[in-house]
């Protein structure tokens, strides 16, 4: 089994955001090849070209689904600009770390977060 950091179990747990948003005005699908897993996110912006609010489902392993939960976290709020520019690796770095063979796993939220904005 790997070890997850306490952010991460905290995530994987309490996972936030989960959801659809019906009326978003970007949605972002990813499949992750390696393991087959899905994640999609949902945007809405505001006037101000900011991340009014932030969702996401995902059909994938505990370290993809605390991935997610703190991708949309960090990325409520931010300007189009700044969410584009957010990383896997500044995720898993907010998450204290994920084990090397899940590091897979944390490329799909960055990813389906820009194709949500795209
Ligand atoms: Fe599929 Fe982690 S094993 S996303």
């Amino acid at each position: 089994m790997p070890t997850y950091s306490d952010k991460v179990m905290d995530h994987l747990m309490n996972p936030r955001n989960v959801g659809e948003i019906p009326d978003a005005d970007g949605v972002g699908t990813v499949g992750n090849p390696v393991c087959g897993d899905m994640m999609a996110f949902y945007v809405k912006v505001d006037d101000e070209d900011r991340l009014a609010d932030v969702k996401f489902k995902t059909f994938g392993c505990g370290a993809a689904i605390a991935v997610s939960s703190m991708v949309s976290e960090m990325a409520k709020g931010m300007s189009l600009e700044e969410a584009k520019k957010l990383s896997n690796k500044d995720v898993a770095t907010q998450l204290d770390g994920l084990p090397p063979n899940k590091m897979h796993c944390s490329n799909l939220g960055a990813d389906a977060l820009h194709n949500a904005i795209e």
